[in-house]
């Protein structure tokens, strides 16, 4: 039995993995904003099978009751063996370009919420000697792009944070994964036009299941984002600046 923390536990992604996990008998310790959703996600947990779920609402904008709040999650566990990383939001790029204000609540919530979490649940973890950090960044931090870069900067800035985490932490035995979704149809894009590339919360749930179980460092999910990204990021300069993307 695994314990396991949930940032963002009412994200659709973060609940998705949490019922694969739930099915598995594990506990859990979730943080969310909304009070009553992560109340329904806790008691979907438990009727699913997990064996212990204990909620916390908090605004994780508020980057001064992370230290205390990652300590209370590692107290009441006992131990975690897994800390999945998921809350954000999408920002309206136009706003953002003409109001920094809006584009500074974007990247603090995105980008340095994210890593003064991960932070102390690094300095946690780095005490036990084990342990898993599941971040969700996005393939939209591979390259900036017109839409969507005050966004794609957090994502981008973050790979980098867990890449250099990953780096530390690899000889105390803690795996930091990277989880790079493409387009995924859930409450954060709900206002966008459907197609082929689009995939459900519960297909890229599986996706992170499965690679915290691996331990793998980085995925794209679904797999074949890798690719696309891969062509993407070969698009010369010259050429990109022109296009539409
Ligand atoms: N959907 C996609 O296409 C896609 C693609 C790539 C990456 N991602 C990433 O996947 C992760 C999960 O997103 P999702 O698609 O599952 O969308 P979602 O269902 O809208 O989840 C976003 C979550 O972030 C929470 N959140 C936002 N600001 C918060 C704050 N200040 N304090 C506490 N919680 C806050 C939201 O809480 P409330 O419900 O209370 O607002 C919500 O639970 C995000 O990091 C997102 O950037 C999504």
């Amino acid at each position: 039995m695994k314990k396991i923390l949930i940032i963002g536990a009412t994200s659709a992604i973060a609940s998705a993995t949490g019922r694969i996990w739930a099915s598995e008998g594990h506990s859990f310790y979730l943080v969310g904003r909304n009070e009553f959703r992560l109340s329904a996600i806790g008691d979907e947990l438990r009727k699913l099978g997990a064996a212990q779920v204990l909620t916390h609402v908090a605004d994780l904008a508020n980057l001064n009751d992370h230290d205390s709040m990652i300590t209370t999650a590692f107290t009441a566990l006992g131990e975690v063996d897994i800390a999945l990383v998921a809350h954000g939001v999408l920002g309206d790029q136009k706003a953002g370009e003409i109001n920094f204000s809006l584009a500074f609540q974007e990247i603090n919530i995105n980008l340095l919420s994210t890593m003064s979490l991960i932070t102390n649940i690094a300095n946690h973890f780095q005490q036990q000697e084990y342990g898993t950090i599941a971040a969700i960044s996005s393939v939209a931090g591979d390259r900036g792009r017109k839409s969507n870069y005050i966004y794609g900067t957090a994502k981008g800035s973050l790979n980098i944070f867990l890449e250099g985490l990953r780096h530390r932490l690899h000889k105390h035995n803690i795996n930091v994964l990277t989880i790079k979704p493409g387009l995924v149809d859930t409450p954060m894009t709900h206002e966008f036009k459907k197609g082929f590339l689009w995939a459900s919360d519960s297909r890229i749930a599986s996706d992170i299941a499965r690679a915290v179980r691996k331990r793998k460092d980085e995925i794209y999910t679904p797999w074949f984002w890798r690719f696309v990204m891969f062509a993407i990021t070969l698009l010369p300069r010259s050429i990109y600046k022109r296009t539409s993307l």
